[in-house]
C-alpha cells in the first residue's frame, strides 16, 4: 500500500466516524435511489453527508458537522445559502406575495427580463426563460439550427453545457482521444458526429477550423469563463476573433453565462469583453436559489421559435411547465435587484476574499513542497474573481485551456477530485473540483480558517511525509 492510499484509508476512517447518521441515511437511499442520491458531484466516495441546515457561508449535517461550503448550490448562491434580501422595491410596486405555480403569465417575469437585458447591456434582445442550464443551452443550439439552416455544433473541449444529447461531447479528458470523446450511451450518433470541439483561448485552432468547416456550422458555444474546465477566463483577443469569424461565416456566436453571468459583476463576461453574443444563456444566480435560467438574444434569432407561414417549421422552445415559475421569479428579480444595487460593495469584497483564498491555498502547498496553481483569477476582461480552482500540474505551464489541468499526464487530477474534498471534509471545509466559490456571505474569518485547513492538508500530503 502507497502512502497515498494508507492516507486515503485514515481519511475515510475519520469521515466515517463524523458521519454515522448520514452513512445509514445513505443506506436508505441506495435501496430507492440510484446511487443513493441525486446529482453526481454530490455523491463522493465513499458517501456523501446529507444536509440539514444551510446558511451563509456553512451548512450543517445530520450528525451535526458544521462546513464552511464553497459549492454553494452549484454557484448559484452567490450571497451565501438562503440569504435573507431586503425587498426594497421601487416605490408604488408592493407586490402580492408570488403564488405557486399558475401556468399564467405574470408580471415578475417581465420584471425580471428587462433588468437581465438592462444588466446584460445588449439593445434588441430578448429573453424565454426555462428551468435550467441544461434546457437553456440545449434551446440555444436549437435556435441556432433553425436559424440558419445548419445541423452542426462547435463547442470548447473541456467545455460543459449540462447533459443535453446536443452537447455531451468533449467534456472530460480522454487518455486516447483527448476532447473528442462522446460523453453518454444513448446520444444517438447521428448527433455526436455533428459536435465538433476546438481548444479554449486558441485563436489560431478557431480559425483553422472555420475555414475548414465554418460553412456547416450553426452555433459555437462557449463558455467566456470556462467553469468546469479549470476556471480558466477567455481572452479578450479570443472572444474577439470568435466574434468575427462567426460574423464572417454566418454562424450563431452563443456565451454560454451560466457560471459567469452575474458572478464577476453585476452582468455577463461578454458585457465586460465588450463582445456582444447573437445569443447567451444565464442560470445559477439569476433565480436567487430557484430553478431559473433563460436564453437571452438578438430577436431575429429568438423569433425563429414563432410559427410563421411560409418559413422552415418553428423551433420548439416551449420553456416546460415550471418555466417563469411565480415565486421564482419574485426571487431572481430580488437577487438581481440587489446585485445591480450592491454590486459596487459585494464584488470587490468577494473577489479580495477569492485572490486572499488563492494566494493562501498556493502558499500552503507550496511550504510542503508541493507545486499547486490556484486557477480561477480574472484577467483584463474581468477585474476581479471570487472563484478558485488548485491545479496541481506535473510541469509548471501557463494554464489557457481545459487540458492544461484535465489531462492526468499534465496534472493530477485525482488530487483535486478526491483527496482534497475529503482531506477538507475531515477539517470542516466542503469544496468540489478542489474549490469553489467564495459567496456574500463569507467572512474575513471563514477565509482564514479555509486556508488553515488547506495548510494543515497540505502538511499531510507532503512527500516527505506521505512515503
Ligand atoms: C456553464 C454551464 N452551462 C450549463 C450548465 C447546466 O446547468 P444546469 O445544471 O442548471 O442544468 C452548467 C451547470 O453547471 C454550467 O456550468
Amino acid at each position: 500500500m502507497t502512502g497515498l492510499e494508507r492516507l486515503m484509508n485514515r481519511l475515510e476512517i475519520l469521515y466515517k466516524k463524523r458521519t454515522p447518521r448520514s452513512f445509514r441515511l445513505f443506506r436508505r437511499a441506495q435501496n430507492v435511489m440510484i446511487q443513493g442520491g441525486s446529482h453526481s458531484l454530490r455523491l463522493l466516495a465513499p458517501y456523501p453527508f446529507f444536509v440539514r441546515r444551510a446558511s451563509g457561508p456553512e451548512v450543517v449535517d445530520i450528525d451535526g458537522n458544521v462546513y464552511v461550503d464553497y459549492w454553494q448550490g452549484h454557484y448559484a448562491n452567490i450571497l451565501g445559502h438562503n440569504p435573507v434580501i431586503p425587498d426594497d422595491p421601487p416605490a408604488g410596486e408592493e407586490p402580492d406575495d408570488p403564488s405557486l405555480h399558475t401556468g399564467f403569465e405574470g408580471e415578475d417575469q417581465v420584471k425580471l427580463a428587462e433588468i437581465l437585458i438592462r444588466q446584460a447591456g445588449w439593445k434588441g434582445h430578448k429573453v424565454r426563460f426555462t428551468t435550467s442550464g441544461t434546457l437553456a443551452a440545449m434551446y440555444a443550439v436549437m435556435l441556432a439550427c433553425g436559424r440558419t439552416g445548419r445541423e452542426e455544433v462547435l463547442k470548447i473541449g473541456g467545455g460543459w453545457h449540462g447533459a443535453s444529447p446536443l452537447l455531451l461531447k468533449g467534456i472530460a479528458y480522454d487518455r486516447s482521444l483527448g476532447f473528442t470523446k462522446v460523453e453518454s450511451a444513448g446520444v444517438p450518433s447521428a448527433f455526436s458526429k455533428k459536435i465538433h470541439t476546438v481548444r479554449y483561448n486558441d485563436s489560431e485552432g478557431l480559425i483553422r477550423f472555420l475555414r475548414r468547416r465554418g460553412e456547416k456550422i450553426a452555433c459555437f458555444i462557449l463558455e467566456p469563463y470556462l467553469g468546469a474546465g479549470g476556471f480558466i477566463p477567455a481572452d479578450r483577443e479570443y472572444l474577439q476573433t470568435a466574434r468575427e469569424w462567426t460574423s464572417r461565416l454566418g454562424i450563431v456566436l452563443v456565451f454560454d453565462e451560466i457560471i459567469s453571468g452575474f458572478r464577476f459583476a453585476p452582468t455577463g463576461v461578454g458585457r465586460l469583453a465588450g463582445v456582444e453574443p447573437d445569443l447567451a444563456t444565464f442560470g445559477k444566480a439569476i433565480g436567487g436559489g430557484h430553478a431559473v435560467a433563460a436564453v437571452m438574444g438578438k430577436t431575429d434569432i429568438l423569433e425563429c421559435l414563432l410559427p410563421r407561414a411560409g418559413r422552415r417549421t418553428a423551433v420548439r422552445f416551449s420553456g416546460g411547465t415550471y418555466s417563469a415559475h411565480p415565486q421564482y421569479m419574485r426571487a431572481g428579480l430580488r437577487m438581481i435587484r440587489h446585485l445591480a444595487r450592491h454590486g459596487p460593495e459585494i464584488y470587490p469584497r468577494i473577489a479580495a476574499m477569492g485572490e486572499r483564498l488563492r494566494r493562501g491555498i498556493e502558499d500552503a502547498f507550496a511550504a510542503e513542497g508541493i507545486d499547486a496553481r490556484c486557477a480561477g483569477r480574472g484577467n483584463d476582461v474581468i477585474p476581479g474573481s471570487s472563484l478558485f480552482m488548485p491545479h496541481f500540474l506535473r510541469v509548471r505551464h501557463e494554464i489557457r485551456e481545459a487540458g492544461d489541468v484535465l489531462d492526468p499526464r499534465r496534472a493530477d487530477v485525482r488530487m483535486k477530485e478526491e483527496i482534497l474534498r475529503l482531506a477538507l471534509l475531515t477539517r470542516s471545509v466542503h469544496v468540489v473540483h478542489g474549490g469553489g466559490a467564495v459567496s456574500a456571505a463569507h467572512r474575513e474569518a471563514d477565509i482564514d480558517r479555509t486556508i488553515e485547513a488547506y495548510r494543515d492538508v497540505a502538511r499531510l500530503l507532503n512527500p516527505a511525509v506521505l512515503g
